[in-house]
C-alpha cells in the first residue's frame, strides 16, 4: 500500500490557439486516478493582457465537478505589471500558492529576466513558489529560423534546435536571480545532465531550489525522433542516454525531488502529424496514466530506487513542496486517506489501445509494466478496482493549498 500519487505537472484542457489538448479535466483526471494518482496540480495560464483572477476563474470553470481526483492549480504568468504583483497575493488567498514563468516560447509565453527578478522578489514577500521552464527561448528562436531556412523540417530538428546547453544556460541564469533575491525556485521538467550539475552546485551553495523531472526524460531518448517523431515533440526535447542516466542518479541521491508528467496530450493523427515542419507541431505528450507504474517497474524493480524513494518522489515530496502535507502525500491518522493498493506480481504491457487517457498514442507503447494499481481510494472511498472506476461520478475536490513554507 502507498499514498495516492501526486502529479504536480499537468496541462488539461489547454487551448494553444491553433488547437486544444486531447485531454480535458474529465478524461485527464480519470486516467490519473486509474493509474494511482489521486491528486494533480494543473497549470492555469494567464493570456497576455488578462488578469490572473480571470485566468483562475476560467480554470475553475473548466474543472468544476468534472474531476475524478483531487486537484489544484499553479498560475502561469505571461505578463508583469503592478496589478500582477498585487494579484499574486490574491492567488495565494485562493489557494493557488505556486506560479510558473517561462524562459522559452518567444513571443508567446516567454518573460524576460527583469520580470523574473521582480516576480521572485514578490514571491518571497507573499510566500509563493515560482516554477520555471528553463530553456533560452531567444536563442532557440534563432536556431529554429536557421533550421527552417535550410529546409531542416523533420521532427529531430525540434531536438537539434533546443540543445542541452540552452537548458543549462537558463538554469544558470535563473540560479543567479534566485541567489540575488533569496527566493526559492522550482525547476520543472529537468531534462539534461548539464542542468542537473548546475543545480547540484547551487544547492551546495545554499541556493534554495527544488527540482522536478518526468518519466519521458528518464526512459526515452532522441532516437524516438526517427520514427513517427512528431509524437515526441515536447519541450524540452528528449535527450541522450547519458542524460537519462544522470537523472536517475539525481533521483537516487535526492537532488531531484519530484516526478511530474507534464501531461499535455495531442492526438498523433490530426494534431501532431499536421503542418509542414517541426516548428508547427503542438508541443507535449501524454503520461499521467502511466507515471506510477513506470516508476515502479523501471525505478523500483530495476533497483534504481527503493520503494520508499518512489513514494517520496511520486507523492510525499510534492505534497510538502506545494502546501498539501500532511493532508496528502502520507498515510497517517487524521489525513486524507488517499491510498493505492499495488499488486506487485501483475505483469502487462502499456498499449494506447488499452489506455483511458483520451489520446490516440502513448510514448510508452509496448513498455513492460509490472505492478497494477488494484485498488485506489480517494479520501477513504474506494474509487478504482481492477483498473475500473467504481462510480462514473467525478468525486474530485479543489485543493486550497497552503502558502510555501520551505518545502521539505
Ligand atoms: O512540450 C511541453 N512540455 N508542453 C507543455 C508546456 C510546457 O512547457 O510545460
Ligand atoms: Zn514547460
Ligand atoms: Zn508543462
Amino acid at each position: 500500500m502507498l499514498p495516492g500519487g501526486i502529479d504536480p505537472h499537468t496541462h488539461f484542457d489547454l487551448d494553444i490557439g491553433i488547437t486544444k489538448t486531447a485531454d480535458d479535466f474529465y478524461s485527464g483526471t480519470r486516467a490519473a486516478i486509474l493509474g494511482g494518482t489521486t491528486t494533480i496540480l494543473d497549470y492555469a495560464t494567464q493570456n497576455k493582457g488578462e488578469t490572473l483572477c480571470k485566468a483562475f476563474e476560467k480554470q475553475v470553470k473548466k474543472s468544476k465537478d468534472v474531476c475524478f481526483c483531487d486537484y489544484g492549480f499553479h498560475m502561469g504568468m505571461t505578463d508583469w505589471n503592478e496589478i500582477t504583483s498585487i494579484e499574486m497575493n490574491e492567488m495565494i488567498k485562493k489557494g493557488v500558492t505556486s506560479f510558473k514563468l517561462y524562459m522559452a516560447y518567444k513571443n508567446k509565453l516567454q518573460v524576460n529576466d527583469g520580470i523574473i527578478y521582480q516576480a521572485l522578489k514578490r514571491s518571497k514577500e507573499v510566500k509563493g513558489l515560482i516554477a520555471f521552464h528553463c530553456e533560452n527561448g531567444d536563442v532557440i528562436d534563432v536556431l529554429v529560423k536557421e533550421a527552417l531556412k535550410n529546409n531542416h523540417n523533420a521532427p529531430i530538428y525540434h531536438a537539434l534546435t533546443r540543445p542541452n546547453i540552452l537548458e543549462e544556460e537558463a538554469i544558470t541564469r535563473l540560479l543567479y536571480l534566485a541567489k540575488m533575491t533569496d527566493a526559492c525556485v522550482y525547476v520543472v521538467h529537468l531534462s539534461t545532465r548539464e542542468g542537473l550539475l548546475k543545480l547540484v552546485d547551487a544547492k551546495k551553495q545554499g541556493i534554495k531550489v527544488h527540482v522536478e523531472t518526468c518519466p519521458q526524460y528518464l526512459l526515452l531518448n532522441e532516437q524516438s525522433y526517427d520514427y513517427e517523431g512528431e509524437k515526441y515533440v515536447m519541450s524540452p526535447p528528449l535527450r541522450k542516454a547519458q542524460d537519462n542516466e544522470a537523472l536517475w542518479n539525481g533521483l537516487k541521491i535526492g537532488d531531484i525531488e519530484t516526478i511530474g508528467t507534464d501531461h499535455c496530450s495531442f492526438n498523433y493523427i490530426g494534431q501532431k502529424n499536421m503542418g509542414d515542419n517541426f516548428s508547427m507541431i503542438p508541443n507535449g505528450a501524454p503520461g499521467v496514466e502511466h507515471r506510477m507504474a513506470l516508476l515502479y517497474t523501471y525505478g523500483v524493480l530495476d533497483s534504481k530506487l527503493s520503494f520508499n524513494q518512489m513514494v517520496a518522489l511520486t507523492s510525499t515530496n510534492a505534497a510538502k513542496i506545494f502546501g498539501l502535507y500532511p493532508q496528502k502525500g502520507t498515510i497517517m491518522e487524521n489525513c486524507d486517506a488517499d491510498l493505492v493498493v499495488l499488486d506487485p506480481q501483475h505483469k502487462s504491457k502499456i498499449k494506447a489501445s488499452m489506455q483511458s487517457q483520451n489520446v490516440d498514442y502513448t510514448p510508452y507503447e509496448n513498455f513492460e509494466r509490472q505492478g497494477l494499481m488494484r485498488y485506489v481510494f480517494l479520501r477513504g472511498r474506494k474509487v478504482v478496482e481492477n483498473e475500473r472506476l467504481i462510480d462514473d461520478k467525478p468525486l474530485g475536490k479543489y485543493l486550497h493549498r497552503k502558502p510555501y513554507s520551505g518545502g521539505m
